[in-house]
C-alpha cells in the first residue's frame, strides 16, 4: 500500500521485500532513522554511493555515515579498540556516529570515505532500519536526505520537498523521534567530538571516565561536513535576538515571547530536546514562506542546546 504520495511506503512483509531488491540493484531509498531520515544505497557498491553524491549534490570530500545493524557486521571493515567498544556498549544501537581506522581490504566504496583512512560508523535504533540492515548482507550508507546544506528531513514528506519524486522508494517511519544528526564522535586518537549532538560530551565523558570535549573552532579536514551554511532554510539569520518585527520570522524559545504570527516556539516549556526535535520542523515552515529573514534568541547552551546552537550558527553562516 502506497501512502497518498506515490513513493511512501508503509513498512510491512512486501514492501520491504522490494525495498531489498531495489537496494541490491544499487538504487538509493529513503529511510527513517531515529535522528533524520537518511538517502540509504549499498555501501559496497561505488555505483550506488555515486548515485547518493549525485543526488545530493554533495562535494566529494565530505564522506558519508556508514550504517551497520552491531558490532559483528562491522569487523571486515573498521579496527575496533578498547573506548570505541565501552562506548558502543553503552549508547549503542543509538544517535551517535564513531569514527574508527578503515581496514585496508574493506570492502566499503573509497568513494563513501571520500578516500580516506579513516570510516564514520553509526548502529541507528529505529526498528524499521535497524530491520532492514539485519535482512541486508552489506551495510548501507546513509547520509541525511537532503540537498547538501539544505535542511535534515524528519519526516517522509520532506524528502519529497527536497527531491521531488526523484527517489522511487521512501519507507515511512513517521515522524523522527530525535530531529537532529548523530553526535559524531572521533576515535582514531585523541576522543574528541566532531559534531554535537544529544549525546552530549558529558555522558561520553562519563562511560570513559575522561573527559572528553567539543571545540566548536577546531574543524580539522576530519570533519569536513562541518563546513560553514549547512542546514540553511536559504534566508539571513540572526542569532541571540530579543526581539523581531512583524515581517520577518521570529523563532522562539519558553514562555518569555508573545506568540504572534511570525513567531516559531522551539519549545513553550523550555525543554531543550523537544526544541531539538522541532528546529528543522520550523525551519522548513519558515523556508517555505515569504520571510526575508530569521531572528533567533538565545538558546542556552547546554546539553541537547550546545547541538542546537551549532545547527543555528552554521544556518546562519558562522562556522
Ligand atoms: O544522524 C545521522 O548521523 C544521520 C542519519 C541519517 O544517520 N546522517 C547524517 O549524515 O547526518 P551526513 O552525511 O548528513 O553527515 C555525516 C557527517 C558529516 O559531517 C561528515 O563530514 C562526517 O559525518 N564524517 C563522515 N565520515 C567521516 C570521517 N571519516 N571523518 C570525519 N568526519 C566524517
Ligand atoms: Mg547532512
Amino acid at each position: 500500500m502506497k501512502n497518498i504520495y506515490s513513493n511512501i511506503y508503509k513498512v510491512n512483509k512486501s514492501n520491504i521485500a522490494r525495498t531489498v531488491k531495489y537496494l541490491k540493484k544499487d538504487h538509493v531509498i529513503g529511510v527513517p532513522t531515529e535522528t533524520v531520515y537518511g538517502l540509504a544505497g549499498n555501501a559496497y557498491s561505488a555505483r550506488a554511493v555515486k548515485k547518493i553524491y549525485e543526488l545530493k549534490n554533495r562535494p566529494k570530500i565530505n564522506p558519508l555515515i556508514i550504517h551497520y545493524n552491531n558490532i559483528d557486521d562491522l569487523s571486515d571493515d573498521a579496527y575496533l579498540n578498547v573506548k570505541f567498544i565501552k562506548l558502543y556498549n553503552k549508547l549503542c544501537p543509538g544517535p551517535v556516529t564513531f569514527i574508527l581506522k578503515k581496514k585496508r581490504f574493506s570492502q566499503i566504496s573509497k568513494i563513501a570515505t571520500s578516500g580516506m583512512s579513516t570510516v564514520a560508523v553509526r548502529f541507528p535504533k529505529n526498528k524499521v532500519i535497524k530491520n532492514l540492515l539485519k535482512i541486508l548482507k552489506f551495510p548501507l550508507a546513509i547520509p541525511s536526505a537532503n540537498k547538501s546544506n539544505s535542511i535534515s528531513p524528519i519526516k517522509p514528506e520532506d524528502i519529497i520537498d527536497e527531491f521531488g519524486k526523484k527517489i522511487k522508494i521512501i519507507l515511512d517511519g513517521g515522524k523522527c523521534k530525535i530531529g537532529i544528526e548523530s553526535t559524531v564522535v572521533d576515535m582514531t586518537g585523541v576522543t574528541q567530538i566532531l559534531r554535537p549532538g544529544i549525546i552530549d560530551s558529558k555522558i561520553i565523558s562519563n562511560i570513559l571516565k575522561s573527559k572528553v570535549s567539543y571545540k566548536k573552532n577546531s574543524v580539522k579536514i576530519k570533519a569536513p561536513g562541518a563546513l560553514r551554511k549547512h542546514y540553511s532554510p536559504g534566508i539571513p539569520m540572526m542569532l541571540n535576538q530579543k526581539k523581531c518585527d512583524k515581517n520577518n520570522a521570529f523563532i522562539i524559545f519558553g514562555k518569555r515571547y508573545k506568540q504572534n504570527k511570525n513567531t516559531f516556539n522551539l519549545s513553550k516549556n523550555s525543554n531543550l530536546n523537544e526544541a531539538a526535535r522541532n528546529l528543522y520542523k520550523i525551519f522548513r515552515k519558515i523556508k517555505n514562506k515569504e520571510y526575508k529573514k530569521i531572528y533567533v534568541v538565545k538558546i542556552p547552551n547546554k546539553k541537547a542546546g550546545i547541538a542546537i546552537n551549532d545547527r543555528l550558527r552554521r544556518a546562519a553562516g558562522k562556522k
